[in-house]
């Protein structure tokens, strides 16, 4: 393992995700203390490890959540007794799979992806791992289809996992709310950016969006919400948690 120096040995099946290679001291400490805790108390499925693994082999880029922080998705869900999730962007399914696997009988989870080739690979590692009945992939641009939904009066959701492009970021939550009630539990990822996101400057369209997501937690006052900072093989970064009142 690269930059390893701590005596712990790791199984190896339960390392694929993606690290970045190099940087600060700082980063190899937290490569290394992401391993750790996720071969020890994550506990991922062979079927998890290897979706992240396919990913990879296909070229998707490296920006999937570690799986401690997936965990604490997964944990969120049960928490709540999620039993209708939405996830806007899915990438190569990882989330979905462990937010799926948090879901009870007759639950579902729907994951909107924009990307013909990545829902693909979705699909397969969903199937893989056994989750399908519990999965609908929507194939699309998800401003349209959350659009839809909501016009529609589609029913709401217990939790909302947002993960797509970060430009849109402010749509998909506003979005999101119109198809939250009491106690929907919304969670958005990568609102600190390596720091990016009090920096000067608004050059960077990602970082604009995720200001402009703020922004809508601190006026809407139908909602509480709170930021984790997060350190990982990913780097520095934070989502946002949020709960719709009741
Ligand atoms: C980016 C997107 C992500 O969802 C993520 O987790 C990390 C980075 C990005 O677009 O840079
Ligand atoms: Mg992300």
């Amino acid at each position: 393992m690269e930059g390893a120096s701590h005596p712990v040995l790791f199984p190896i099946t339960e390392l694929i995700y993606f690290h970045q290679v190099g940087g600060p001291m700082d980063q190899r400490i937290w490569n290394d203390v992401e391993d750790y805790f996720t071969c020890n108390i994550v506990k991922q499925e062979t079927s998890f490890s290897n979706a992240l693994r396919r990913q990879n082999e296909e070229g998707l880029p490296p920006i999937n959540v570690p799986p401690t922080q997936r965990k604490l998705l997964y944990l969120l869900a049960k928490m709540i007794n999620a039993r209708k999730i939405l996830e806007i962007g899915a990438l190569g399914g990882y989330s979905t799979l462990w937010l799926a696997k948090a879901l009870p009988e007759g639950g579902k989870i729907t994951t909107l992806e924009i990307n013909a080739k990545r829902a693909g690979i979705i699909r397969d590692n969903i199937l893989s791992a056994g989750l399908a009945d519990k999965v609908e992939i929507i194939l699309g641009p998800a401003k349209e289809t959350l659009l839809e939904m909501a016009e529609r009066g589609a029913s709401i959701f217990d939790m909302i996992f947002i993960d797509a492009d970060k430009e849109n970021n402010p749509e998909y939550f506003d979005l999101a709310l119109r198809l939250s009630g009491p106690g929907t539990v919304i969670v958005i990822d990568n609102v600190v950016r390596n720091g990016k996101i009090i920096e000067d400057g608004d050059g960077d369209p990602s970082v604009m969006g995720i200001r402009m997501s703020i922004e809508i937690a601190k006026k809407d006052e139908r909602i509480e919400s709170t930021v984790i900072q997060t350190v990982s093989g990913k780097g520095y970064d934070g989502f946002m948690v949020v709960r719709v009142n009741n």
